[in-house]
């Protein structure tokens, strides 16, 4: 871990987001004194202010933000500063509109709102890199700057790009893929309905096609294109901002939105990522299912994959009042403990940095009903009461910082598949199923996973941790993918695979191999016919032992290959009545498992159940299945957190004697966690 002034592993701090160019500056003493009261040491700034730099064009001003630097190094606040890349200035747009995104009409996004601009446009990056390079020179070498945000929140609200500028690029972008355009037309299959391309000229980023079908290949590399358009972004600026960084100051971006590969931005561009939490969307009335058993808890698989490229990271937005613009997502205010439980629920899977949103609640704009800490008013009030609260159980934490979120189990992904869902309905409809069912059972039976990313440089070393991988539904699998899955389950991991693997190419193209394709041997299985599941015979159930389960959205007929393989369940409903639903091969030291179906919910605990993985901590600790589990680990300790999302007290058990980590009283036996109540347990 780089050895930044936050988020270095030897402590665990809390921050705000402030927006000094809201507030009177008569207010902004006051302000500084109590936030620092409330322990918070850290703001973030600058994200949405370019005018105040940048009044007009060419013409730079420092004296705002001066003032604001100098106020916090006089009170001792830190602060974040970022590039305002994400709102261009009026004067700009005007004068400029080819930095404007589109929609896919070709209409321009206007000024107005946020984000309207897009990455490609040349006229933009000149803008971008003048603001940048100006802003590092002038506020990096500040005392108070310890760090810089890109941006603010790439692809939020809106992750397509229709402009001039992106059609250019994405020319330029496939002629550095393909080199001729004989190999573009190959891998888009454009013999099919005659969709050769004969000039370059020729080509587009998506446009209005008849029954929204555009080639699905062409559609794979726009999402691969997005997202090197971001990356490509961001690296801009953080080569900028790299010149002129002071000795541990960081940068960062706030995450996490759709086609953009993270794992390559964080390699390229950023010494950490943060994530913006918002539990509370699970409660908007829009958004509300009284059935669902994990609400707020959801966020949990957000930070699971942030983690999955920063191990530990900062949350640069924590939820800390009612969520809400005046036009959409309403929810409530959180509850007495809530605040504290969202908070631990982020550092129990890796973060060590928190910042609140906001300080103060706006009074005008679309984000009126966005609260911060404090109301519009700025009376004192519970919730900064609760904030300085969590600001001392934090005080009593800190041998956490740097500690790690530990897991045996993985979920596989990466980008050529998720892209893939984005258009492919089938691919979609299973991979749906599966990761909610999977998130949802490894969470009810108090399994810590990971998501594990895969990159074409990825070697068995970054999997050999884990004892279980799931990979759903790898449709798009390379000979090189299959290898490493190949090496990991002979080295004696255990591989689950779904329906729908191995049958496209890199392109989305179909293969004309037996399926599952390059996972054939490694699996032990031939799949010689497959359906979607049929309405009308849904749910199509299997049985594994005397355990029935669901075999979801899809349907195909398995046959074992060779003496390995070993027939574990078979379809007891369905078109395929009888016929093997699950098969295992040992392969070398471990066992490869291919599942006919997707996972559905009882089928995903029924798999953690049989590889014996559920309620890894049984010996230690029981919980009900309303607390999620986590653990952090550092030399030798291990931190085991029980979180509880219901308003209603929990029952637990420790098994063990095991110290409270905020009263350092060694507890063991039943115990109750008050409703949104934490319990931290050093082991
Ligand atoms: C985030 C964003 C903030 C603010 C907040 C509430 O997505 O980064 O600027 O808009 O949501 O809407």
């Amino acid at each position: 871990m780089k050895n930044t002034r936050l988020i270095n592993g030897n402590h665990i701090d809390l921050g705000v987001c402030y927006y000094p160019e809201h507030w009177d500056k008569s207010l902004w003493a006051e302000d500084l004194d109590r936030m620092l009261a409330a322990g918070l040491k850290t703001v973030r700034i600058a994200e949405f202010a370019w005018s105040l730099i940048e009044p007009g064009e060419g013409q730079y001003t420092y004296e705002f933000f001066d003032e604001f630097l100098d106020l916090a190094l006089k009170k001792g606040m830190q602060v974040i500063f970022c590039t305002p890349t994400a709102t261009p200035p009026a004067w700009l747009t005007e004068k400029y509109p080819e930095v404007l995104n589109a929609d896919m009409e070709g209409h321009l996004i206007r000024h107005g709102a946020r984000r309207h601009y897009n990455y490609n446009s040349p006229v933009y990056q000149e803008f971008c890199k003048k603001i940048v390079e100006k802003s590092a020179a002038h506020y990096a070498g500040h005392p108070a700057v310890v760090g810089w945000q890109l941006d603010n929140e790439f692809n939020c609200e809106n992750d397509r790009f229709y402009s001039e500028s992106d059609t250019i690029a994405f020319r330029k972008f496939l002629k550095e893929k393909y080199g001729a355009l004989e190999t573009l037309n190959l891998a888009w299959g454009t013999v099919f309905w005659n969709q050769t391309y004969t000039d370059w000229a020729q080509i587009h980023v998506p446009r209005k096609t008849n029954s929204g079908s555009p080639n699905p290949h062409m559609m794979l590399d726009y999402f691969r294109f997005i997202s090197d358009s971001v990356c490509r972004f961001a690296r801009m600026q953080a080569d900028i901002l790299r010149k002129y960084c002071k000795e541990g100051d960081f940068i960062t971006t706030n995450g996490m939105f759709a086609n953009i590969d993270y794992q390559r931005m964080g390699r390229e561009s950023l010494d950490v990522l943060m994530y913006d939490s918002y539990p509370n969307f699970s409660y908007c009335p829009d958004n509300y299912d009284a059935g669902d058993i994990l609400k707020d808890r959801r966020s949990s698989r957000s930070l699971a994959e942030l983690r999955a490229v920063s191990p530990t990271f900062g949350i640069m937005e924590q939820q800390s009042g009612a969520n809400g613009w005046n036009t959409s997502m309403d929810a409530p205010t959180p509850r007495p403990g809530q605040i504290t439980l969202w908070t631990m629920q982020s550092i129990a899977h890796g973060a060590d940095y928190i910042s609140y949103f906001r300080w103060r609640t706006c009074t005008f704009g679309t984000e009126i009903y966005w609260h911060g800490i404090l109301d519009y008013s700025g009376r004192d009030n519970r919730r900064l009461r609760e904030v300085r609260e969590i600001f001392d159980k934090i005080a009593k934490m800190q041998e956490l910082a740097g500690s790690l979120y530990r897991a045996k189990v993985g979920i596989l992904r990466d980008y050529d598949n998720i892209w893939d869902t984005q258009l492919d309905k089938w691919h979609r409809r299973v991979d749906t199923v599966s990761q909610e069912s999977l998130f949802t059972a490894l969470q009810l039976a108090h399994v810590p996973f990971d998501y594990v990313y895969l990159e074409n440089h990825d070697t068995l070393e970054s999997l050999s941790q884990y004892q279980v991988l799931f990979y759903p539904h790898a449709s798009i699998l390379t000979p090189e993918r299959a290898r490493l899955l190949e090496q990991y389950v002979a080295a004696g991991g255990q591989l689950v695979m779904g329906c729908r693997t191995g049958y496209k190419d890199i392109n989305g193209k179909c293969v004309m191999e037996y399926l599952p394709g390059v996972v054939r041997e490694l699996t032990g299985t031939d799949v010689p016919e497959y359906s979607l599941a049929a309405p009308d015979e849904v749910p199509i159930m299997a049985e594994w032992d005397d355990v029935r389960f669901e075999s979801a959205a899809f349907n195909e007929l398995l046959a074992p290959l060779g003496e390995q393989s070993q027939v574990l369940a078979t379809y007891t409903s369905g078109c395929y009545k009888d016929a093997p639903a699950l098969i295992c091969n040992s392969f070398g030291r471990g066992k490869a498992y291919y599942f006919g179906g997707a996972f559905a919910a009882d089928a995903a605990k029924v798999f953690l159940e049989k590889l014996g993985i559920s309620e890894p901590y049984s010996d230690v600790i029981r919980l009900p299945q309303s607390c999620e589990l986590t653990v952090r680990e550092k030399d030798n300790s291990k931190y085991l957190f029980v979180l509880n999302y219901l308003a209603q007290p929990a029952e637990i058990v420790l098994h063990v004697p095991m110290q409270d980590i905020w009263t350092s009283e060694t507890l063991s036996g039943p115990r109750t966690l008050e409703g949104y109540g934490v319990g931290i347990y050093k082991l």
